[in-house]
């Protein structure tokens, strides 16, 4: 008997990959259930030759869901997360609203799955930042080698991260460029289309945004409290994929041919690093795909043991979908959970 699984944000840019993902995947569901706001209520989503009929997330039942993957924003999760995990169902979150709390496990299964045991105090998971996903994916087997002190990232963040009004935002943008219409920004604070933005999430007291601040502190959580973390978060008018330029300090020597062995044979990471045209591996390649790319591995002479590296990956499914799904895959391999049909 498998598991019965809800998908809350069903129809947004999340929630969509993630019903394509556990197709994909051939997650051992019995039942797949689509859940988004009462506006959708009845609109289909597509879940692999099948389609779903959305139902309604504020009137839903879970007492026989055995795992929510809720993509739905951070206000929708901190009202409904805790009342679902009281009915017996593990929330997978793909929000920031639970990332910080003490008594919920923040995972990326390449990096720390041992953690995941706390999940039972809250009977919440959270799924981290896109940016700090593939950022940990990268930097965790490396500190294991040479232990880092101290990441310097500039991000480069695709439209996709900001929900589909991101994606509409620069697709009409850039229309409207061609055919010299008015530009309009709403969901952006400038224009997105032929242009870069050095602002994601909301500022804060000391000038850093909580994008940039949120890829500190969950790298911290997840990794090591000791490694010194400091970024650059800029929205770029890419569609989807992330990328990530990486300076990293060790406490120990590592070569880039050494590093470069090292990811080589890391979970989740895939180089393509060769010095020549194209050579690299760029968003728009990572598109669809499921592993962090690595490329551009050099040290850096500037300080001791330095390195530089450039990091892409699908911030859509690491960075959000595949990694809440490999999250329920460590649930269920680990035994962490059964089945409630099975187990009435
Ligand atoms: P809906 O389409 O019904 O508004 P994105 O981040 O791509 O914009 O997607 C956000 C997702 O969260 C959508 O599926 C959206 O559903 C869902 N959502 C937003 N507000 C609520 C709510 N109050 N209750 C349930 N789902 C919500």
């Amino acid at each position: 008997m498998g598991f019965k699984i809800a998908v809350a944000g069903a129809t947004g840019n999340v929630g969509r990959e993630m019903l394509n993902i556990l197709s994909e995947r051939g997650f051992p569901a019995d039942e797949v259930v689509a859940l988004a706001s009462a506006r959708s209520q009845g609109t289909e989503v597509s879940f692999g030759d099948k389609t779903l009929k959305v139902k309604n997330l504020e009137n839903y039942d879970f007492s026989d869901t055995d795992i929510c993957l809720m993509s739905a924003g951070g206000a929708v999760s901190l009202k409904y997360s805790p009342k679902i995990g009281q009915q017996g169902c593990v929330v997978i979150d793909n929000s920031s609203a639970w990332r910080y709390d003490s008594e919920v496990p923040l995972i990326v299964p390449e990096v720390n799955p041992d953690a995941i045991t706390l999940f039972t105090k809250k009977n919440i998971i959270a799924n981290p930042n896109c940016s700090t996903a593939q950022l940990v994916v990268a930097l965790k087997p490396l500190h294991d080698h040479a232990k880092i002190k101290r990441v310097v990232v500039s991000t480069y963040q695709s439209v996709s991260g900001a929900g589909k009004d991101g994606m509409d935002e620069l697709f009409n943008q850039t229309r409207a460029v061609f055919v010299a219409d008015p530009i309009e920004s709403k969901k952006f604070t400038k224009r997105i289309a032929f242009n870069v933005i050095p602002h994601i999430d909301v500022f804060m007291e000391d000038g850093y945004t909580k994008e940039e601040w949120k890829v500190l502190a969950e790298t911290k959580k997840m990794l090591d409290p000791k490694i010194k973390v400091t970024c650059t978060a800029v929205r770029v008018p890419v569609f989807i994929g992330h990328s990530e330029s990486v300076n990293i300090e060790f406490e120990n020597e590592i070569t880039a041919d050494e590093a470069r062995d090292i990811l080589r044979e890391a979970p989740g990471c895939l180089v393509v690093d060769k010095h020549e045209n194209g050579g690299y591996v760029t968003p728009y390649e990572c598109a669809g795909e499921d592993a962090t790319y690595i490329s551009r591995i050099r040290e850096d002479a500037t300080v001791e043991n330095g390195l530089n590296i450039w990091v892409v990956s699908d911030n859509l499914r690491k960075g959000a979908a595949l990694n809440a799904i490999q999250i329920a895959e460590l649930l269920i391999n680990r035994g962490l959970i059964r089945a409630k049909k099975q187990a009435a």
